[in-house]
């Protein structure tokens, strides 16, 4: 597929290609590509969270095979997520959009622009618990069709868990998932304290991670 910039700083082009971040990346570069995408990252995108560790934010700098990409189907919350992004990004001095690994996507969470296991990270964040999110048992399947095995889907959710935990079901039930214990760590470096530091203040609020398996065939 052809690659093309849109208005959300030319993510598509990561995407859709076979080998387009290798060429973004240069030859040179061999290590695997280690994808993140936030699905319904909406105004608040993870990437933009307070809570980010320094380690977090220099690793994701300083190494070129991490990719962000934050998607929502919603093109108004997915510009105004970017821009908070953008603008804190420059106010904390973070230097994260300058990697120009930080994208911002228009995608369905139930029609996501991916290949079949090709993402390391995929993290709903107070989408599966909206009473509003659209189709979240389709959103959860594409998650775990784009997962790599041993990818991790990591589940946040702050304000209404109970509706979370529901649809957490499917999740729980999939065979090629399995439930990591809290104490786990996860990520490209251990994210279990900056997912804490987001749920602390809130009683009921949680953290839940799988982790994508091989199944036998
Ligand atoms: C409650 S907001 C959470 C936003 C952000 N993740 C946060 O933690 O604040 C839920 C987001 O999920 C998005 N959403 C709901 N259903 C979706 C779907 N099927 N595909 C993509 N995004 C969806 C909404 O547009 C909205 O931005």
């Amino acid at each position: 597929m052809k690659s093309s910039k849109n208005a959300y700083g030319g993510a598509d082009t990561l995407i859709c290609m076979g080998k387009g971040l290798e060429r973004q990346r240069g030859p040179e570069s061999k290590k695997e590509e280690y994808i993140i995408v936030e699905i319904g990252s909406g105004a608040s995108p993870y990437i933009d969270s307070p809570e980010l560790s320094k380690e977090y934010i220099d690793k994701l700098k300083e190494d070129e095979s991490i990719y962000f990409i934050a998607t929502d189907d919603s093109g108004g919350s997915l510009g105004t997520g970017r821009n908070w992004f953008r603008l804190n990004d420059e106010m904390r001095e973070r230097e994260l959009e300058k990697t120009g690994r930080v994208h911002f996507v228009l995608a369905s969470g139930h029609q996501l622009p991916f290949r079949d296991n090709s993402v390391a990270e995929v993290i709903f964040r107070n989408v599966l618990g909206d009473p509003e999110a659209r189709k979240p048992l389709e959103m959860m399947r594409e998650a775990e069709r784009v997962l790599k095995v041993g990818g991790v889907l990591k589940v946040i959710e702050m304000y209404t868990p109970h509706i979370a935990r529901q649809n957490m079901d499917f999740l729980s039930r999939a065979r090629s998932l399995e439930r990591l214990p809290d104490a786990e760590k996860t990520g490209f470096v251990d994210e279990t304290a900056i997912d804490e530091a987001m749920t602390r203040e809130r009683a009921a609020a949680f953290v839940a991670r799988f982790r994508k398996k091989e199944l036998a065939s």
